[in-house]
């Protein structure tokens, strides 16, 4: 279930899987397309979704996004008896209220930023004053992956607090609001496959998250991202596991919330060590897209394993290779863009060496693709190391053309030369 990049890396590696002999896709995309029957129901139509489910006699509903999630999609198929991938609605809580997440860190003792959650901007105002500046305000809901602002100042804090609890802008996802202390160091996505007991780590990844080159712009869903991060060493790598990715899962078990599926912590990597900005309760998207072509397992049988309790019998491998993304959107993302545009070249970008191009926003017209969205595409390549994967990513992003098309130049060009 979803149509973006992360879905259809999803989808390409279930349609490799022995054990899976039929793929649909709701509402999927042109890519997912070639792989899987498209159902035309809406990621968000709840009734829509778990009715289909019932009608195909579908074995594993995989869910991608984390609007469903959080809403109750898991919790409505597993009172039908459906096998639904993904946490209930108490355990996406994690990604659904930031202000929870946080509060659960603080139980718990999981590394976090000093972070404060208030309703009222003279309050929020007044709690600047323990910090210094910049400042990190963040809406406590869903606001797919825009919420959060870093305001140089008192008086852009403060703005932002009013743009949120005043004007809005976020709607109820932003009636409550974050204020944290901003940490420095380097970011770095922790995804995890868990069945609610033993948690199984993912390769580590790095995503881009603002529009423009340099980490300039404002903050999107991701606009590029590779993996593996050669910065992480193994032991700041197995402390994730263990001591964020493995505790969170605890300290859920420990306060009577079973959590299955993917969970994913943005971390930031501070002289102190790595600190949780951000939970998530799905796969990463551009992550995914670079970590599951590493992956050397058989994912529908992983997935199964998270439902039924035993994923502590499978153990995973990762390929040496390293693997580079970069999200090609249209003009104007993330704010609105132009739609219908057509897209050519990409038969040819996909024919090039280690190269898969994931669609995102794209709808099959007349035979032709054409941009339905801001991200568009995600053109992976692997390589025997980040500066092969990520020229072969770009080569094959110079062969793909459509009107208002960009993505930013710098991805990956850090570890390409040795560095974070
Ligand atoms: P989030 O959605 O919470 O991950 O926030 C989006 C982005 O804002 C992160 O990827 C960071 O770049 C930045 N950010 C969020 N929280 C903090 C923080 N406490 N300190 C520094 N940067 C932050
Ligand atoms: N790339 C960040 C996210 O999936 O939330």
């Amino acid at each position: 279930m979803g149509g973006g990049g992360r879905e259809h890396a999803l989808c390409w590696r279930l349609a490799q899987s022995a054990s899976v002999d039929r793929l649909y896709a709701a509402p999927g995309n042109a890519g997912i397309g070639e792989l899987a029957t498209l159902v035309p129901v809406a990621a968000g139509d709840i009734p829509g979704l778990v009715e289909f489910v019932e009608r195909e006699s579908i074995d594993l509903a995989v869910i991608g996004p984390e609007a469903p999630l959080v809403a109750g999609l898991v919790d409505e198929m597993e009172a039908r008896g459906m096998l639904a991938f993904g946490p209930t609605r108490e355990a996406a809580r994690l990604e659904g209220s930031k202000a929870w997440a946080r509060d659960l860190c603080e139980r718990h003792g999981i590394p976090a930023p000093r972070s404060r959650t208030f309703e009222d901007v003279d309050a929020a105002t007044a709690f600047l004053d323990e910090l210094s500046p910049p400042y990190v305000v963040k809406a406590d809901g869903l606001a797919g992956g825009k919420g959060v602002v870093v305001a140089a100042d008192q008086d852009d804090a403060r703005a932002a607090l009013e743009a949120s609890l005043v004007r809005r802008v976020f709607g109820d996802a932003g009636l409550r609001v974050l204020v944290e202390e901003h940490l420095r160091g380097y970011e770095v996505s922790a995804m995890a496959l868990t069945d609610g007991k033993f948690v199984l780590p993912l390769a580590l990844a790095r995503d881009y998250k603002r529009a423009e080159d340099g980490d300039q712009g404002p903050n999107t869903g991701g606009m590029g991202a590779y993996s593996p991060v050669p910065a992480t060493g193994s032991a700041t790598e197995r402390g994730i596991g263990s001591s964020i990715l493995g505790r969170t899962v605890e300290a859920l078990d420990a306060e009577g919330i079973r959590y299955r599926g993917v969970i994913y912590a943005g971390l930031m990597v501070t002289e102190e060590g790595p600190r949780v900005l951000e939970f998530n309760c799905r796969f990463g998207d551009p992550e995914a897209q670079v970590v599951l072509p590493r992956l050397v397992a058989n994912l529908p049988e992983l997935m199964l394993a998270c439902l039924e309790g035993n994923l502590s019998h499978y153990k995973v491998r990762w390929t040496k290779e390293a693997c580079v993304g970069v999200v090609v959107a249209s003009r104007g993302y993330p704010g609105p863009v132009h739609a219908g545009e057509q897209i050519s070249g990409l038969a040819e970008a996909a024919s090039l060496p280690g190269v898969q191009v994931f669609h995102a926003g794209t709808a099959a017209r007349d035979g032709k693709v054409v941009t339905s969205g801001g991200r568009v595409l995600t053109v992976t390549a692997m390589g025997k190391n980040h500066q092969d994967a990520r020229a072969r990513a770009y080569e094959a992003c110079s062969r793909i053309a459509f009107d208002g098309m960009r993505y930013r130049g710098d991805i990956a060009a850090g570890p390409a030369r040795g560095e974070a």
